[in-house]
């Protein structure tokens, strides 16, 4: 059986101070320096972030990974009329292809429901420092990435990653023309108030946005 992706958003090279970065490469190196075994991911789609952190981690070790989607896509999906039915269908595929693919067992659990609702669901069960890399790729509005950042900081480790996709994109911006359909304000707001508790990954590039918990 083979993969089924329609894009490739994540492994997509992009551009930083004109240079050509492949994201896949910083992934490979950040995720070679640690162990990660529970794995929390907002925004999953078809399974393309999630299947390389299945490849990677799953080599080395178990993994418990929770996926948070409501699989009814975002604002830019919506835009070019993705059949999220079919979406979701390749997901559940992509993943199953991705867990045969490694020696270690994989745990996955699907969360078909807001970030909101998923986050407060694993907040009520007490996961609190129970992550060790919360990926967040949901809802690109400032307003939702800000509440992802706000509401998966409890639940990730001291010590544990957290990467929040495209820092600089700027599609959102284009369609709407203003700066709530982006990302990047909510991450700024948020590694600034969260200042004391976080460490900014240095020396990578910022397509992507990598910090890592210091303190609750
Ligand atoms: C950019 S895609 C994720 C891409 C994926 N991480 C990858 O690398 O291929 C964003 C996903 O977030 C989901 N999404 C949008 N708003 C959401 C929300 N409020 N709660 C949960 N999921 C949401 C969409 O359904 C979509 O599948």
């Amino acid at each position: 059986m083979e993969y089924q992706f329609t894009n490739d958003w994540f492994g997509g090279n992009v551009y930083e101070r004109g240079v050509e970065v492949d994201l896949r490469s910083v992934w490979t190196a950040l995720l070679k320096s640690g162990s990660y075994q529970s794995i929390l991911e907002i925004g999953s789609y078809e399974g393309n972030s999630t299947c390389f952190m299945i490849e990677q981690c799953g080599a080395k070790n178990s993994v418990n990974l929770v996926c948070i989607d409501t699989w009814g896509g975002s604002d830019e999906h919506v835009a070019f009329d993705h059949d999220m039915g079919a979406v979701e269908r390749r997901f559940d595929h992509n993943v199953q292809i991705a867990s045969s693919k490694v020696a270690n067992d994989i745990h996955l659990s699907k969360l078909k429901m807001t970030s909101l609702m998923g986050c407060a669901n694993l907040i009520s069960q007490n996961l609190h420092n129970a992550f060790d890399l919360v990926y967040v790729d949901g809802s690109h509005t400032a307003a939702d990435v800000l509440t992802d950042a706000v509401l998966s900081f409890p639940l990730l480790k001291v010590g544990g990653l957290m990467v929040f996709d495209d820092y600089l994109w700027n599609f959102g911006y284009e369609m709407h023309n203003t700066p709530l359909k982006i990302p990047k304000m909510a991450i700024d707001a948020f590694s600034n108030i969260f200042y004391d508790k976080i460490k900014i990954v240095h020396g990578l590039p910022s397509y992507q946005f990598y910090l890592v918990k210091t303190s609750d």
